[in-house]
């Protein structure tokens, strides 16, 4: 058997399985979706929104992206946020990035490798930004591990700098922002920060609303 057949074998196993706890799963879930969570993680295989978070389909609205980015000129970033927010009304929207990130780690280096050096880019900046505490690390492990949480932190900032959640802000009072770093070593979700609908960033960010 192909590896691909596999994942189509295990479908069905997955289908039976979940009809055999609940017979109406799939015809319940198929008349809406109701999530209370936007999830922007990163696109690592190891970092699955559903299944750390122990959730079922139907829970959390995800986008995945090389290494959880907010980029304002980001269509399908920006389409699944005003979705979310505008259409779906989630009440949470989670930045989760993850300890021993290869798009971070790679935006560390100066390796050439072609599209992707402009994507990662917005990483470079953060670690200019924070120069001077990246370089006072010793140890290249645990710069790397604060400069994903950095990034983290960045791009929770970077949703908050959207005219998209400054009008929900204003006009709903939702949602709140989080910033979440994800242990692959043992699978623990840890909380960075948190955004509030009532938070004001600084001036030259804030849209007339
Ligand atoms: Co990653």
């Amino acid at each position: 058997m192909q590896s691909y057949e596999k994942l189509l074998l295990e479908n069905k196993a997955w289908v039976q399985e979940k009809l055999s706890d609940n017979p109406n799963f799939f015809s319940h879930l198929a008349e809406i979706q109701k999530p209370e969570f936007l999830w922007i993680g990163c696109s690592d295989s190891r970092v699955p929104a559903n299944e750390i978070t122990n959730t079922e389909p139907g829970e959390i609205f995800v986008h995945r992206n090389i290494a959880n980015l907010v980029v304002h000129t980001d269509l399908n970033m920006l389409s699944v946020l005003q979705y979310a927010v505008e259409v779906l009304k989630v009440q949470h929207i989670i930045v989760c990035g993850h300890y021993g990130c290869g798009g971070v780690k790679a935006a560390m280096t100066n390796q050439q490798l072609g599209l992707i050096n402009k994507w990662l880019r917005n990483i470079k900046d953060i670690y200019r930004l924070h120069k001077d505490e990246l370089l006072a690390m010793q140890d290249e492990a645990q710069r790397l591990n604060r400069l994903i949480e950095l990034n983290i932190e960045e791009q929770v900032y970077n949703l908050a700098k959207t005219s998209i959640v400054q009008i929900a802000w204003r006009k709903e009072n939702r949602p709140i922002l989080h910033g979440w770093v994800y242990d692959i070593h043992d699978g623990i979700l840890h909380d960075l920060l948190t955004i509030t609908p009532d938070t004001r960033l600084d001036d030259i960010y804030m849209f007339d609303i």
